[in-house]
């Protein structure tokens, strides 16, 4: 990678407790439970404080508090969605405690939909036996950042970029970042990775332009194992206009809305008895197959919404003003709809307190592999998985602190010096890496395609001088190999060269920097 020269980097002064690096739900809410037991902790955050996937959340928070659910019914729910990869003992974690960590969510100012007696309000998303989603219209994850920010008490570094680790002996002491073009470099016994997710990293996606993967890449880069990289989940119900889609929740089809083909038939039905609720990644290839089937465009039709007496501009206000901007009118019109990537479910391997295989190092959220949603994930589970493992990555931060902070030292930066470099004439830019990243790993894939990503990504990272260009390349690279090595189909991972799933190849898969090595 391109060095950061030790002598451009400014050191603060001042050592923090823990720094956590990104500021979704999963890096708010472990900093807000660290700072308000006294700790000095700095978030750290690529844009402006609110930008995140987290903003953008619509559906909801997936939580057994209805009176008709039980964390065993959201347990099942979620092992069945998953595709036979869900790690269950993490899973009870999620749904027993998830209960607790929305109360707490509320008890720090967040609102959601209540009916008239004051009680909280469910709706309905796919692959969910019952209504379990709190929700805030369609606005749920502004609702859970304002809060958030809200809460949070200690010091925040916006625009704060950050490109290193410091690690030393198997240690984490620190990081770099970039902020207004100089490197700094700063220092805690222990810090949280909670940088997102890598939908991003694809040309057509739901998440904000930050999400490339940039704290997964790194971690790899200085050892950290990664887990589940092929596993890459897309939404069904995107808006795609003019090259940028924008999503649309699967809380519509909750509430009663259909998909049609372009001769007007719902065709769900030809696909899976749960109709437009079944599991996502079976909703995505359906769409895809029936397009192709009928040579025409695929659509969400609205109208059964408003026969159940719901005004849709009152409970989707976000969705139906952005439709109401390129001319369509949701009450009336039928919205074409189209699947693109929207969730990264590998990332960091992490044990339930968040550890990395890095002493001092964690991470948490989308940029974390828990193995909680297994190869896809139930819909709304993943803000609850922010919360839950948020708090107990606090936990986790806190115990090893005791220990990591006796014999704390500010140690010198030293780039791990990975990667050949060889001068190229930067023909690859971060747009022709998302190109490929759709075209041969996108919803399905085949051996050939992805030895051509395989080529194109390893010339990426040995010739170009940029560094976003190259640390997404090094992402991208780690998740084709993944996605060479695992030759069946399961969840958000389809070869159409080996369509089933295979019972031998039932396991998580994990990646360390030696894969990466030998293929370069
Ligand atoms: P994020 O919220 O993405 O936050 C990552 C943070 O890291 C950001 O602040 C970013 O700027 C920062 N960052 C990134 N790289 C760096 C770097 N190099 N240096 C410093 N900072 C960095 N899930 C649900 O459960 N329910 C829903 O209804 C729902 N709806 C969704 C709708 C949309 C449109 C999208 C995109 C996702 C939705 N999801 C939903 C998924 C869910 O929102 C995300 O998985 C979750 O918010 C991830 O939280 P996070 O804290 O891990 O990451
Ligand atoms: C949605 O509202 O459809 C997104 C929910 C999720 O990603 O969990």
């Amino acid at each position: 990678m391109r060095l950061i020269d030790k002598d451009d980097i400014k050191h603060y002064s001042k050592v923090y407790d823990a720094i956590v690096i990104g500021s979704g739900a999963a890096g708010l809410f472990c900093a807000t439970k660290l700072s308000h037991v006294g700790l000095n902790v700095c978030i750290l955050t690529k844009d402006s404080a609110d930008t995140s996937s987290t903003k953008l959340a619509q559906g909801g928070i997936a939580v057994a508090l209805p009176v008709n659910d039980s964390p065993s019914c959201h347990y099942n729910d979620t092992i069945k969605a998953g595709a036979g990869l869900v790690d269950r003992k993490t899973a009870l974690i999620l749904v027993e405690e998830g209960v607790k960590r929305v109360i707490d969510l509320i008890r720090m100012g967040a609102t959601f939909e209540m009916d008239e007696l004051g009680l909280l309000k469910f709706t309905k998303e796919a692959a969910h036996s019952v209504p379990r989603i709190v929700y805030y219209k369609d606005k749920t994850g502004e609702e859970v950042e304002r809060s958030l920010l809200d809460t949070y008490r200690g010091d925040i570094v916006e625009h704060a970029f950050v490109k290193e680790l410091i690690v030393k002996n198997g240690r984490c002491y620190g990081v770099v970042f970039e902020n207004n073009g100089n490197n700094f470099a700063i220092y805690a016994p222990v810090v949280a990775i909670a940088t997102g997710g890598a939908a991003g990293l694809y040309e057509k996606h739901t998440n904000p332009e930050t999400s490339t993967g940039d704290g997964i890449a790194i971690a790899l880069r200085y050892g950290a194992v990664l887990k589940d990289l092929e596993f890459v989940q897309f939404h069904p119900t995107a808006f795609v206009n003019e090259g940028r889609s924008f999503l649309i929740s699967e809380s519509v089809r909750g509430e009663g809305a259909v998909i049609v083909d372009s001769y007007g038939r719902r065709f769900m039905g030809d696909y899976h008895p749960l109709w437009e609720l079944a599991p996502r990644d079976v909703v995505t290839r359906a769409i895809e197959n029936q397009k192709k089937i009928t040579g025409g465009k695929i659509f969400l039709d609205f109208r059964p919404i408003e026969k159940e007496g719901i005004d849709i501009n009152e409970r989707f206000p976000t969705i139906t003003q952005k439709l109401n901007e390129v001319g369509i009118d949701a009450k009336m019109d039928l919205v074409p709809i189209s699947p693109v990537a929207h969730y990264y479910l590998g990332g960091i391997a992490v044990d339930t307190f968040g550890r990395t295989n890095i002493k001092g190092l964690f991470a948490i959220g989308e940029a974390s592999c828990t193995g909680v949603h297994g190869a896809n994930r139930l819909a709304s589970n993943s803000l609850l998985e922010c919360l839950v493992f948020g708090e107990r990555t606090a936990y986790g931060m806190y115990r090893d602190l005791r220990i990591l902070s006796l014999n704390f030292k500010k140690v010198s930066f030293k780039k791990i010096p990975c990667f050949p470099y060889e001068k190229g004439n930067d023909v690859f830019t971060s747009d022709d890496l998302r190109k490929v990243m759709w075209k041969y790993l996108g919803i399905m894939r085949d051996g050939s395609g992805l030895t051509k990503a395989i080529d194109v990504f390893r010339q990426m990272i040995i010739s170009s001088s940029s560094f976003e260009v190259r640390n997404s390349a090094v992402l991208s690279l780690a998740i084709a190999i993944s996605a060479m090595r695992r030759e069946e189909s399961r969840g958000g991972h389809f070869r159409r060269d080996y369509p089933y799933e295979r019972e031998e190849f039932k396991f998580h898969s994990s990646f360390i920097l030696r894969d990466l090595l030998n293929s370069i």
